[in-house]
């Protein structure tokens, strides 16, 4: 297979996310791939090695848990073989709306994230004040047996107080314009798994990233 394959489903994606700036899909990856990710998701909260994520991007990011009550653990190939797979399976997306958006998309940073039970983010972009590279951001769920009244969607804020809700059910992904998008999270009842990545452009001063 070429480089440049096309993929119908990323391609009814990315038009779907160049139209309406944002998109949900609920079968996104392969099944078996999306279940190894949650495992590996799981095994890492439970060995503790997801540390607090923080707020902003500079070396030291600040912990609020009044903003932000997530614990975060970056993914880099060689972690695991699932984590390879889907980090190969971003990259070939990343062509997609490079090919389709002209985005010119750089490349693709992500981490597993874990939301105790009453954990939440407030409602924020996904755009740093002095760093504008994140583009497109994605989301995948790893909650297998989700259910409505265990809380913990992402709401999405579409502007003239109306709101979308996302349920974090396993294999749920979704994709948006970084820029554009006000989001939360909000508190669930039981431990909420989640892959959180963007999609980045070259900077455009790289002298305050
Ligand atoms: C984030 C974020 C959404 C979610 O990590 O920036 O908004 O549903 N995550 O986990
Ligand atoms: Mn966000």
């Amino acid at each position: 297979m070429s480089a440049f394959a096309s993929n119908p489903l990323f391609e009814r994606v990315a038009d779907d996310l160049a139209t309406h700036g944002w998109t949900q899909q609920n079968i996104f990856l392969p099944e078996d791939l999306t279940l190894a990710l949650a495992q590996e998701c799981r095994n890492r909260a439970q060995a503790g090695q997801m540390n607090q994520a923080g707020i902003g991007s500079g070396i030291d990011p600040v912990i609020k848990e009044s903003i932000r009550g997530d614990s975060i653990m970056w993914l880099n190939e060689g972690q695991s073989p699932s984590i390879d797979r889907y980090l190969n399976l971003m990259d070939s997306f990343k062509n997609t709306l490079n090919q389709s958006l002209f985005l010119g998309l750089e490349d693709y940073e992500c981490h597993f994230a874990w939301y105790p039970p009453g954990a939440y983010y407030k409602k924020h972009l996904d755009r740093f004040r002095d760093d504008d590279r994140r583009t497109v951001t994605s989301v995948l769920y790893l909650n297998e047996g989700w259910l409505p009244e265990f809380g913990g969607e992402m709401r999405m804020h579409l502007g003239a107080n109306k709101v979308y809700d996302v349920s974090p059910r396993l294999g749920t992904m979704m994709f948006f314009m970084s820029a554009d998008w006000p989001h939360e999270v909000l508190a669930a009842t039981k431990d909420r798994l989640s892959i959180a990545g963007w999609f980045r452009r070259r900077a455009d001063n790289p002298l305050f990233v």
